[in-house]
Formats: structure tokens, C-alpha cells, sequence
């Protein structure tokens, strides 16, 4: 019996606690859209919040971030990100959400223009939108799964002020190479752009590969908020609980000036989870990424045999960006929901658009659950595609 066996899914807490999964569908559907993992967290973790519990002492935190949370950081990104941060440089944020928000804030005007990849995670064109910026896209080829990084030069104006990095990129899955990050940090660094680094699935790589920081290229520590998070490698999505890296002291200034403490507070319990996270559980995530790469395997597989399905094989991250021959994002979801009871995200529509134009025709399918929750649901996505 390992952690992450098909046993150790309770469905009965999952109902309870998975308010925006699990809690929001009828009890026949498999949701597969949240990026929120099935398992329970780490026992470690568990544990750390139960002792603070029992102490009972819930007191105002510091500004920024408490020390312990902070040294914590600090070490995981010096051990564990390729590049050396210390305390001080790091800024404690309830997730990596309000990571990307405050970030826009604190470095756009109204005007200034973002450029940003398309597809990917809504989470950015909102916050550039939510600062008064302006997003310029740079599509992601489907076909060869290539930035264009040539056609990168072509978008910039005077008014551009940064550009952001997803990385391992959702929805693609890709990691982005050494070759593909040093032209996006010499794009910044030849017409004096900031960079928005979002390295939140920086822990989820697989068959070996490493995942680069930006902030480690030649060049870009000075320009570079990377940003980190503990939704998708520890299953921590509900505590909130994010930090932004900034080694360029100006840069610091400008997120503390954005976010003062007593406006921006990050949950003290949620703090200590990530703290035991970092020091203690480190273990539960190996393992859980070594078990994510054989649902990624399987699920890939069986995509792959399915009619009018075009997929690739995620390099990172645990999500899969199928494109559904002769549907549009909106149709293909609904069918599958109608047809074989899963949920997934559609990768555009209107009017709420998950991935940009980029991701029309395609669907967003989560696999950070059980083999056997992914084999049925393969089992009836392909049952309903076969009826086509
Ligand atoms: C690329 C990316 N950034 C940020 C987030 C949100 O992170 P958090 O849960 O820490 O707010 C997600 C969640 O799916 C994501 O995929």
C-alpha cells in the first residue's frame, strides 16, 4: 500500500472538504478540473497544524511573512531552485493568485502593455487586466510545442514593461529549456523589462528533467518576481498559501509598498503548514511526483488510441491539453459531461476563456488522482468519443 494507492482516496472527505470539486457535481461525475490533488496532505503537515491547534496562540503575524516561513523558503529555493535567496527576499502571499495580482500591481501602469503566451492559465491576462495593463500574446505552437522566441522582439513597444513566464507551462506541460529562458531573460534584459515568473508547478517534472528557474539565467536575477506556491505540490490549494522571490531590493520595495501587511496578511496557520511542507514532507512530494508520472503515462496512452483525439505528453505540471477533432472547446466539454459523466475545463469559450484563443478546440483534463479514478474516467471518455 503506498500514499497514493487507490485506497487512499475518501471520497466521503473529498465531498466534504472539496467544496469546488468533488462538493460541486452530481455524485456520478469524475471532476478532473480542478489542479487540486485527490490525496490528503502529508501527515507531517497534518500534524504541524494540529500542534499550533492544540497551543492554541493566534496572534498577528509579521509583516511580509513570519521568520520561520521565510527561512524556510529561502532554503528550499537556495537547496532546491538553483539559485541562492535569503529571507528577506522572500514575500509570503495567500497563493500564488494573489502572487500574480500584487505583482502586476506593483510593477504596471495603467497602459503599460504585458507580454504574456497564448495559451496559458488565465490567472495572468486577470491580473494584467485587474493593473490597467495591456496583454500582447505570444502564441505557443501546437503543433511543435515551440515558443516564438523570434517573434518575441517583433511585440515590443515603448510601452512594454514585462513579460511572464509559466514554467512548466499550463496547459501545455512543457519545461521550458535553458535556450527558451535565455531568450526570454535577453528579450527583458535588452529593452529593460521585469519578469513575472510563475514557477508554481516547478516540483512536477518528470523522466528526470530539471526545471530551471528563471532567476538563475545570466541576467535576470535583478528583473525577475518568481513566484512559488504549495497548491500543486503539497495538495494545500484551500490554505492559500503562496511567495514571491524578488533579489532586486527596488523590486522588494515596490511588492511591500503594493501590499501593506495590515492590508495583505497572510493566514498564520496556512504559514506553519507551509513550513512543515518545506522542512518535513519534502519525501511525500518525491513520491507523489513518481506517482504522477505513471497516471501521466496511462493517461497519455490512452489518448493517444482514442478517435479524434490529438494530445502530447506533458513534460511537467498534471495537466493534459487534448484537442477534440471538430468541436469547439464549449462542445467537446459538454459532451463529455453529458455523455460520460467527467468534468473537465474547456480551453476557450466565451465568456469565460480558461487559456486564451490559443486553447480553442482543446479540453483540460487534471490527472493529480488515483490510477483507478483515471482509468475509469479514460474508460468512459473513450466509450462516449467511440459513439461519434
Ligand atoms: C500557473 C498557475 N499559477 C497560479 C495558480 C494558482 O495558484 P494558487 O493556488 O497558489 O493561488 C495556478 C493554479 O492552477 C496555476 O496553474
Amino acid at each position: 500500500m503506498s500514499l497514493f494507492s487507490d485506497d487512499q482516496i475518501r471520497f466521503d472527505l473529498l465531498r466534504k472538504y472539496s467544496i469546488n470539486q468533488w462538493g460541486r457535481y452530481p455524485k456520478d461525475v469524475i471532476p478532473l478540473t480542478a489542479a487540486d490533488p485527490d490525496f490528503r496532505a502529508a501527515e507531517e503537515i497534518r500534524r504541524a497544524i494540529a500542534n499550533m491547534a492544540v497551543d492554541g496562540v493566534f496572534s498577528y503575524g509579521g509583516d511580509g511573512g513570519n521568520p520561520a516561513f521565510r527561512d524556510a523558503c529561502a532554503r528550499h529555493v537556495t537547496n532546491r531552485k538553483g539559485f541562492s535567496c535569503s529571507p528577506d527576499e522572500v514575500f509570503a502571499t495567500s497563493g500564488v493568485a494573489q502572487a500574480m495580482m500584487l505583482t502586476c500591481k506593483a510593477l504596471l501602469k495603467p497602459g503599460d502593455e504585458v507580454i504574456l503566451f497564448d495559451p496559458v492559465d488565465f490567472l495572468f491576462g486577470k491580473s494584467i487586466d485587474i493593473a490597467g495593463g495591456r496583454q500582447v500574446l505570444s502564441k505557443v505552437s501546437w503543433e511543435t510545442l515551440e515558443f516564438d522566441l523570434e517573434g518575441l522582439k517583433e511585440l515590443v513597444t515603448p510601452k512594454t514593461k514585462m513579460i511572464c513566464i509559466c514554467n512548466p507551462h499550463n496547459p501545455y506541460g512543457r519545461v521550458l529549456r535553458r535556450d527558451e529562458l535565455k531568450a526570454m531573460v535577453d528579450l527583458a534584459v535588452d529593452h529593460d523589462l521585469w519578469i513575472m515568473s510563475d514557477e508554481i508547478w516547478s516540483d512536477i517534472v518528470y523522466d528526470g528533467r530539471e526545471h530551471i528557474a528563471t532567476a538563475s539565467i545570466e541576467g535576470a536575477s535583478n528583473r525577475t518576481l518568481s513566484l512559488y506556491g504549495f497548491s500543486k505540490t503539497f495538495a494545500l490549494a484551500g490554505l492559500q498559501l503562496g511567495f514571491i522571490v524578488a533579489q532586486n531590493p527596488e523590486l522588494m520595495a515596490k511588492v511591500k509598498g503594493a501590499a501593506p501587511g495590515y492590508f495583505y496578511p497572510v493566514n498564520n496557520v496556512s504559514q506553519e503548514a507551509g513550513r512543515a511542507s518545506l522542512d518535513e514532507a519534502w519525501h511525500w512530494a518525491q513520491g507523489f511526483v513518481r506517482h504522477l508520472q505513471g497516471v501521466r503515462d496511462y493517461v497519455y496512452e490512452r489518448l493517444s488510441d482514442m478517435p479524434g483525439v490529438d494530445v502530447r505528453k506533458p513534460e511537467g505540471t498534471y495537466v493534459i491539453f487534448p484537442k477534440i477533432d471538430g468541436m469547439t472547446s464549449i462542445q467537446a466539454t459538454k459532451y463529455i459531461m453529458d455523455e460520460a459523466q467527467v468534468a473537465v475545463v474547456p480551453g476557450h469559450g466565451e465568456p469565460f476563456s480558461y487559456f486564451g484563443l490559443g486553447g480553442e478546440g482543446h479540453i483540460r483534463i487534471v490527472y493529480s488522482t488515483s490510477m483507478g479514478i483515471m482509468e475509469e474516467a479514460m474508460d468512459r471518455v473513450e466509450a462516449a468519443l467511440s459513439k461519434l
